[in-house]
Order: C-alpha cells, then structure tokens, then sequence
C-alpha cells in the first residue's frame, strides 16, 4: 500500500507508476463513462483524486454509485496532472469496496455545526475540522515531549489516584469501591473510608505537581504529561472535567527561570507544530481564525509582557464599567478581566505574577511583603489562562505554619515536608492546560472540540 502523505511529500518516487491506496470516499461525481473519487487515507490533510472510467472497471456502474464514507482501495497509475488544481491524480485500473457506506450516514458533504458533530464525537474526526485538529494535538504533545527531552528534563508518571488535595480548591472526583447507597458507618456515622479499596479516602488527581516535586529533588528538571480531573461546576467554552496537564518543576531555579521556560516552551511548540503541520494550520487560518498564522508568527518573534497581579488591578480599576465582576484588591481575576488584559491592553501573551497569597494554593512561596505569593498565571488572547505555575516554598518553617494556617494536615503531607527537610532547595514549575494549549494554536473556541471525547459538566458520552 501507499500513503497519500508520501505521495505529496515525495510524488517524483510514485509518477508514472502502478500504486494501491486504501481509503474513504470524501466524494464521487461521475457522468455517463468516467467520474472522479477524492479520496482520503487518514495519513494526509489533503485528498488524493482519483479518476476512473468505463472501459478500464469491471465494476464501473457500482464504483459510479459510491456513497460518501465507503472504504475502498484503488489500484491504478499516478499521472502528473499540472493544469489542474491538485497536483497529480491516480488512474484506477481496479477499485474494490471493501464497505459500501449506508445512505443514514451523519457526515454528507456539506457543513455541519460543532454542537452537531459533538453529538457524533465518534464520526468528527474523519471531518476536516476535526482532522486538523486532532493531528495538529498529536504533533504539539511530540513536540512538548521533544522541547523537554532535548533539555535533559526527566519524564516522570505521576499517580492519578491520589490522598492529597494538590490545589486544595475541593474539585476532586472520589474514587471508591464502597457501596455508595449503603456504605459502612463509623460510631459516629460518618462513612467509614478505612474500609474502603485503599483503607482511606482517596480521589482522581488534579495535578501532578506534588509527587512531580518529588522528583525534581531527585533529577533537578522533571516533566509530567498526563491527565487530570477536575469536578469544578463549571459550563463553560474552556473548563473540562477530564483534561491534560503539562507539569515541569525545575530545582535550584526560581520564578523568573519558570517564565523563561514556558515563553520558550509555548514558542518551540508554536514552531513545530507550524512547520510540520502546514496544510492543517493553513485551513485553520482560512477557516476557522482568520489572522491566526500572523498572530502566532508575532508570538514567536516577540517577548511576552509581564504585569504584577497589583498593576493589572490598577488597570481594570480603570476601566472598571466594562466589567461583571467587581474589580477589587484580593479578589481572583474572571475571565472577562483576564481577556481584557491580554486582549486590549497588550495584545499578546501576558505574564501576570504576585497575586494575593489568599486566593492561590499552599505550595507557594511567600513574597518578601508577606500578602503575595510568586505566583505566575499566563494569559493569552482568545483564551486567557493556559498556564498557572509559581515559585515554591522551600523554607520548611514558613511552609508549616501556612499549612497549620490553612488547616492542612502536616501528617498527611508528612512526605512534602521531607523533600524540604532533606536537600530541600528553591525551586518552581508551571501547569500548561494541552486543550488550551491547543485551542490557541487552532483558534477553535470551545474546549469540547480540542479534546476527541469531551467529559464536561453533565456530559459523559461514548
Ligand atoms: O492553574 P492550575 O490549577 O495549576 C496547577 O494545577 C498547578 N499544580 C500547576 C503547577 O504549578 N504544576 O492549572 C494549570 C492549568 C491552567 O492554567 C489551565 O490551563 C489548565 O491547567 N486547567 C484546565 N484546563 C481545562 N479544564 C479545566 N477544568 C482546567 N483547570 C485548569
Ligand atoms: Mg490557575
């Protein structure tokens, strides 16, 4: 068999000769003694044209009656074909049908809403859209594996059922196999997790940061890839309740060289996946976002701005009226205030750092004023977060009492505390959300549509 891919990449191997290439039918147009397949084999963003007639099929009158979605697999000659839009095309000398596709088959030519193939997320990929979109998700997690492994970073898997809280936000999916409707009791009626699979209460992850941190004490640069859980209640165009998260932490290195590797990470995924998936970021461009090509070029080739949590809240205080959510020293940024950052003031990747240490997570180092933490979220147009990451607190003192603050248990994270009793050293990372990543590198808006099978707020299919 041959590739479509291979025969655009390479058509001076295959001209003139006699090939076989399986595929789907895109679509048929025939008249009465010749007719045209565009074919797709799934290995190339374009289709290759087929050309068949009369005389040289035996099965001419059922190759005529192909429907949209067949799988079949044509034999024949590519001929150069330099007047016409494709540049060459494949004389069928046979065509077999393996499968002859149904006339109820939801993907006819024309176009279809994204509501619509999301109710089909089994069929969406074999869509353009949707082809694009999810080889373009293939080729940026190479590249993240390849950005890391090409700077020595360690791959590290992370648990996904876990006993801690990394983000202590409350958001997480129990995992249990008690017997929900009747489960034990304690004396006191609570339920009784010593008897569950674990002998304790545990959950899905929603990140790999702490047990990542771990590592990072042992190899210096360590990297995480996996997926995440979050049950937060939110319906919305960019939270999942399943989603990947990119986790680098780096030992013996602070705040500012945490910005300096994600500005430098988010560029080299930007150039990989623009130079290997041109075709694809090309329909994007056309298609889905117009002006995206120039507005990443633009990323590539300038430095993300920086901005202090206290001087973004100067800046929306200003322009206070524009915005649903009150604007107010202490109060986490929205959404709306997050866009309005990125997308109006300065138009391009924002860091912003220093936010309140009441609003972010235990883990993170307290700033010399005592009310900030060296924290960094980046926001992007289109998206807003896609990154939040910070320095951590490595001064086992001031980590406990902020636990004891907190009302953590210092027990339950008895191992976190070691890994700053033993060797402990500064060090930070960042969170980079993939479908985020992803949508700002497509343009696609909505998170179910970067994700081949979205699991959202009331939403579990397939
Ligand atoms: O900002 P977050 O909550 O940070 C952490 O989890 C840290 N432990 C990361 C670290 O420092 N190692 O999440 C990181 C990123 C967000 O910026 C966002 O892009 C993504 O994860 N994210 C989500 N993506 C999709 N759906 C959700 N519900 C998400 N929640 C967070
Ligand atoms: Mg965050």
């Amino acid at each position: 068999y041959s590739e479509i891919k291979k025969l655009f990449r390479t058509p001076d191997e295959y001209i003139g000769k006699t090939i076989t290439v399986p595929g789907w039918v895109k679509t048929v147009r025939d008249s009465k003694t010749f007719g045209f397949i565009e074919l797709n084999d799934g290995t190339f963003f374009r289709n290759l044209q087929i050309v068949f007639e009369e005389g040289k099929l035996e099965n001419f009158k059922e190759v005529a009656k192909l429907s949209v979605g067949s799988s079949i697999e044509v034999e024949g000659i590519l001929v150069e074909t330099p007047n016409a839009k494709q540049p060459f095309e494949l004389k069928a000398n046979r065509i077999s049908i393996e499968n002859l596709c149904p006339a109820d088959y939801q993907l006819q030519k024309k176009r279809h809403s994204f509501e619509f193939l999301r109710t089909i997320s089994h069929l969406r990929p074999r869509t353009n859209t949707f082809s694009a979109v999810f080889r373009v998700r293939s080729l940026a997690a190479f590249a993240i594996h390849k950005f890391f492994q090409e700077r020595g970073f360690v791959y590290v898997h992370t648990p996904l059922i876990t006993g801690s809280d990394c983000e202590g936000a409350g958001q997480m999916f129990r995992v249990t196999t008690l017997d929900m409707k009747n489960p034990p009791r304690t004396e006191n009626g609570d339920i009784d997790y010593s008897q569950d699979f674990f002998e304790k209460e545990t959950s899905l992850t929603v990140s790999g940061q702490l047990t990542g941190e771990a590592y990072a004490m042992a190899f210096k640069n360590i990297y995480t890839f996996g997926p995440t859980f979050r049950a937060e209640n939110s319906n919305t165009a960019r939270h999942a309740a399943e989603f990947w998260m990119i986790e680098p932490e780096i030992a013996f290195s602070d705040l500012k060289d945490d910005m300096m590797l994600a500005e430098d990470m988010l560029k080299y995924v930007i150039n990989y996946v623009v130079e290997n998936a041109p075709e694809e970021m090309q329909f994007f461009n056309s298609f889905v976002d117009k002006g995206l090509l120039e507005r990443l070029d633009n990323v590539v080739n300038s430095d993300f701005a920086h901005i202090t949590y206290t001087e973004a809240i100067e800046i929306l205080k200003k322009n206070k009226d524009k915005f649903e959510y009150p604007v107010e020293w202490g109060a986490d940024l929205q959404t709306e205030h997050e866009r309005y950052i990125t997308e109006q003031v300065y138009k391009k990747p924002v860091f912003v750092t220093d936010y309140p240490k009441e609003i972010k997570a235990f883990y993170m180092r307290i700033n010399d004023d005592n009310k900030t933490v060296a924290a960094m979220d980046l926001l992007v147009p289109g998206v807003g977060e896609i990154i939040g990451g910070s320095q951590r607190e490595e001064r086992l003192d001031i980590l406990e009492k902020k636990m004891d603050d907190m009302g953590l248990s210092k027990e339950d994270y008895q191992w976190y505390l070691d890994l700053r009793k033993y060797g402990g050293t500064k060090h930070a990372g960042f969170g980079l959300g993939f479908e985020r990543a992803i949508m700002y590198l497509t343009g696609i808006t909505n998170i179910r549509d970067v994700i081949p099978f979205a699991r959202t707020t009331g939403s579990c299919e397939f």
